[in-house]
């Protein structure tokens, strides 16, 4: 059985979720009984192409996630880890983490994406082994603008080139390591997806297809979507 590559979950709970408003943040809002992060973290406990979890939160929070693992049978959970300032601080601490003990492969996912599709760990694995990195999206839909900064369309590029990035992101660890290290050298510090570091390495990203229904929670309007979600299952 394991013939297969070793594998980490990298989960991104550091976040204060501001644009949802709430006291809490976001990732520990409930929804159908059960807080958004132990919902996210489900689809990789349940996953048998996953080895280990190791979640990223504000060290306020983390003797409430590993009673939360605790008591929602999260068994894969190892490390809880401190989170940064950024989200690519964060990332960049799991990353570091995980060095201790490298898998070959690690996904990268954000705790406020609750609605990972089947299919979806399965697919983005092949793809990370075959290219080294893949991201999932989906396409576009609405047309975009680019502006020119003053209220006025600049240019519209062709939409069937477009897509919304999406994560899980899966790279090979050593690849995701070194487009940390080189981000933090060049000064980049605030990049809101792995995928750009990687990209700034000069090597290639896979896009693999996601799914319109594994939206990030972001706004109090994406809460009721969940819950409807949720209740339809
Ligand atoms: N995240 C993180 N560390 C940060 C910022 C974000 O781990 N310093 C995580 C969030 O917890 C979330 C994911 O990255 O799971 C995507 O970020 P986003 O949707 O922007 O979440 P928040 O930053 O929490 O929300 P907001 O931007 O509205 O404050
Ligand atoms: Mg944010």
């Amino acid at each position: 059985m394991s013939q297969r590559p070793t594998t980490a979950a990298l989960v991104l709970a550091g976040g204060t979720g501001s644009r949802m408003g709430r006291n809490v943040p976001k990732q520990y809002i409930e929804i159908a009984g059960r807080p958004v992060l132990v919902h996210t973290l489900q689809h990789f406990e349940d996953s048998p192409l996953i080895d280990r979890i190791a979640v990223v939160a504000n060290g306020s929070y983390h003797r409430t996630i590993k009673d939360m693992a605790h008591h929602y049978g999260i068994r894969k959970l190892v490390s809880v880890v401190e989170s940064g300032d950024t989200r690519q601080h964060s990332s960049r601490n799991g990353m570091n983490l995980l060095g201790t003990d490298p898998p070959d492969i690690v996904f990268i996912h954000d705790a406020a994406r609750p609605f990972l599709p089947a299919g979806l760990l399965h697919d983005l694995l092949e793809a990370a082994l075959s290219s080294g990195a893949a991201a999932s999206a989906v396409r576009s839909t609405d047309t975009a603008y680019i502006s020119d900064g003053n209220g006025y369309i600049q240019s519209v590029p062709d939409r069937s080139f477009l897509y919304n990035a999406q994560t899980p992101q899966v790279f090979r660890y050593g690849i995701i390591r070194d487009a940390h290290v080189k981000a933090l050298e060049e000064g980049i510090c605030d990049a809101t997806d792995d995928a750009v570091l990687v990209l700034r390495l000069g090597k290639a990203v896979r896009i693999v297809e996601g799914s319109y229904d594994n939206i990030k929670m972001t706004t109090p309007k994406d809460l009721d979507f969940a819950k409807r979600y949720l209740a339809g299952q």
